[in-house]
């Protein structure tokens, strides 16, 4: 019986990746470490709280007595690192946070995997440590070509930066002490559960509080959207065939530009609530996000060659699936939307 350590299994992916972890495996124990930061939720995890092969731990990834216990205590087979700050807004605004959860919990976890994995000059051989990365660290692209493994990291904003520090420590764990590791990097994730200051769920948000949607800029950056079971999926397989020491792009081919995605999910919306009165005019152009990547692409060849792994969810289908569960769970929105939402919306948005 393998035992996983998710970090940040709280928030949107990582709560979505042990939902579908022990819903497709009976013979797992996952143990959640989350900080319980503004973007982690345990209401998230109501449908499998009383699944006897699940355990909480509420902590920080920079707390190194914590791990100590938490190593020494349960026979940790996988750790998968999705615990961060993921907001590239509130990097501009505060990037400190960012370095230490990032960069330093990131270093916290690998030094406590390695001291418990490692057995002389080598590693335990059915080990894993999986990094959650993100296509961000390669940049931004002109109009043509995508992301592939083996460009050059160069990221621009202090969240990307962050991101692409932890990756090159990860990687150095690699190369100095072959330590099991994988760094995945995906492309825009949307769908259940995640937290309204992204641009998916914030459009239904405002939408459903008739505000104005923010549409950064000119509207015309383009991002690669992927459903988040996807991206959970690709990690299980990552976990079972990954070879030691790569990384893997994941994405499913999904560019759209901004402004499409506002004015398509308005149109969704509209026709799942039979409220043809919402239109486009409540769409406001704003100042640009400051350093905004023009475009990202995923070229996922890597993946679906070795692997096996490739997108099967259309977009229209995911998008109507997700709009559907946030009007299927209004209460959850609401009450992540009320107190603290309602002041860190004003303050993001008073200057746009
Ligand atoms: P999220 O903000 O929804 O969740 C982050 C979780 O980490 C929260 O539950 C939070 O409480 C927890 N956390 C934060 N600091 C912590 C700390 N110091 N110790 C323990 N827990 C802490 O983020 P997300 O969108 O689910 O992203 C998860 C991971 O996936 C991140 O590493 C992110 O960089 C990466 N990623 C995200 C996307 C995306 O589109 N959302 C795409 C590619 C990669
Ligand atoms: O590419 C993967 C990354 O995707 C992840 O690593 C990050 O954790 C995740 O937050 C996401 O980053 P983005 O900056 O691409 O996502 P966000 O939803 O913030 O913005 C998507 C695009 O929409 C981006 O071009 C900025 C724009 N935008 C965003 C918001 C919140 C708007 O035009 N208006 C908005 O109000």
């Amino acid at each position: 019986m393998k035992t996983y350590l998710v970090t940040g299994g709280a928030g949107f992916i990582g709560s979505n990746f042990i939902i579908y972890m022990l819903s497709r495996y009976r013979n797992i124990n996952i143990i959640n470490l989350d900080k319980l930061t503004y973007s982690g939720n345990l209401s998230n995890l109501t449908s499998i709280v009383d699944n006897s092969n699940y355990k909480f731990v509420k902590g920080d990834i920079c707390d190194k007595d914590l791990l100590e216990n938490i190593f020494n205590k349960h026979n940790i087979d996988y750790a998968i690192n999705f615990a961060a700050e993921s907001h590239v807004d509130r990097s501009i605004l505060e990037p400190e946070i960012f370095v230490r959860t990032n960069v330093l919990g990131t270093v916290n976890l690998l030094n406590i995997a390695k001291k418990y994995w490692r057995l002389a000059d080598t590693f335990e051989s059915d080990k894993r440590f999986i990094q959650i990365s993100t296509d961000e660290v390669y940049g931004a692209l002109g109009t043509s070509g995508c992301f592939t493994e083996n460009m050059p990291l160069d990221p621009h904003s202090p969240y990307s930066s962050s991101k692409a520090s932890a990756d090159l420590i990860v990687k150095s764990y690699y190369d100095t002490y072959k330590m099991p590791i994988n760094i995945t990097r995906c492309s825009n994730n949307y769908g259940s559960y995640q937290f309204p200051e992204k641009l998916i769920p914030l459009i239904i948000n405002n939408y459903l509080n008739n505000r104005p949607i923010p549409v950064y800029g000119d509207g015309k950056n383009i991002r690669d959207w992927l459903y988040v079971e996807e991206h959970c999926r690709a990690i299980d397989m990552i976990i079972q065939k990954g070879k030691i020491g790569e990384v893997y792009n994941i994405g499913g081919h999904n560019e759209r530009e901004n402004i499409y995605i506002v004015k398509y999910i308005i149109n969704v919306l509209n026709e799942v609530t039979g409220n043809n009165k919402i239109s486009n005019k409540l769409i406001k152009y704003v100042k640009d996000r400051k350093g905004h990547d023009r475009r990202y692409a995923i070229d996922p060849s890597k993946i679906e060659n070795e692997i096996g792994w490739k997108s099967e969810i259309a977009f229209e289908d995911g998008i109507l699936k997700t709009v559907n569960w946030y009007l299927n769970n209004k209460e959850w929105l609401n009450k992540i939307t009320s107190g603290e939402y309602q002041k860190y919306y004003e303050n993001m948005y008073k200057d746009k």
